[in-house]
């Protein structure tokens, strides 16, 4: 079994396809912990409702990214994690967190990278008049939104979508590409070369 620690900032629903998915038979990973860098957000409930530890690492009770991190690595340190995944954890890791964690640290965005990065992603979409979109589950590198690409799904961009809506589609495709992409992490299918991910055939 894969041990994997979650970072969350807020509502935790690609959390929460990772507890649900880890609670199959023969799923290949478990969630160790829940680590969130905001007090009091819902993931933590859901995290604590399927039984799992959780704690806050507080940004703000820290003078420094440095030493937030460093709070970060003791915390993921103590739940034995050889996995880490970003979802909805909205802080900027330094190049220093991520080259130690290089290759097991993973993140999902809502757009198909290398389109749309940074913030305010569905606006950027509209603006840009896509036809599709989508989300990207990928390996975090120094550059922001960039790495090797795991898994993406694609989802229409319907005429009259404002972000909201887009938003809420592409959610429902995170809630089975997170999922999928964990899958393949854990049965040691997904080989890195470079800045692309090559996908082994599952041995029968
Ligand atoms: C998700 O749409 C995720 O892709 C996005 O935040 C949302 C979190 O929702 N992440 C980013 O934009 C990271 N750059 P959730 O808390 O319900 O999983």
């Amino acid at each position: 079994m894969l041990k994997v620690a979650v970072l969350v900032s807020g509502r935790g629903s690609n959390l929460q396809a990772l507890i649900d998915v880890c609670a199959k038979d023969d799923f290949p990973a478990e969630i160790v912990t829940v680590i969130s860098n905001v007090p009091d957000v819902f993931a933590l409930e859901r995290a604590a409702k399927a039984g799992i530890a959780t704690s806050v690492v507080n940004h703000k009770n820290y003078p420094d990214r440095q030493s937030f991190e460093t709070e970060l690595q003791v915390a993921i340190g103590d739940s034995g994690a050889e996995l880490v995944c970003l979802a909805g954890f909205m802080r900027i890791l330094t190049d220093g967190f991520v080259n130690q964690w290089r290759d097991r640290l993973v993140n999902i965005h809502p757009s198909l990278l290398p389109s749309f990065k940074g913030v305010h992603v569905h606006e950027q979409a509209l603006e840009a008049g896509v036809k599709v979109s989508g989300c990207t589950v990928h390996f975090v590198v120094p550059d922001l939104d960039s790495g090797p690409i795991i898994a993406q799904e694609t989802v229409p961009v319907l005429q009259d979508d404002d972000a909201d809506a887009l938003a809420a589609r592409i959610l429902e495709a995170e809630h089975r590409c997170y999922p999928e992409a964990l899958r393949l992490i854990a049965e040691g299918r997904v080989v890195v070369t470079g800045n692309k991910t090559v996908i082994q055939t599952a041995l029968a």
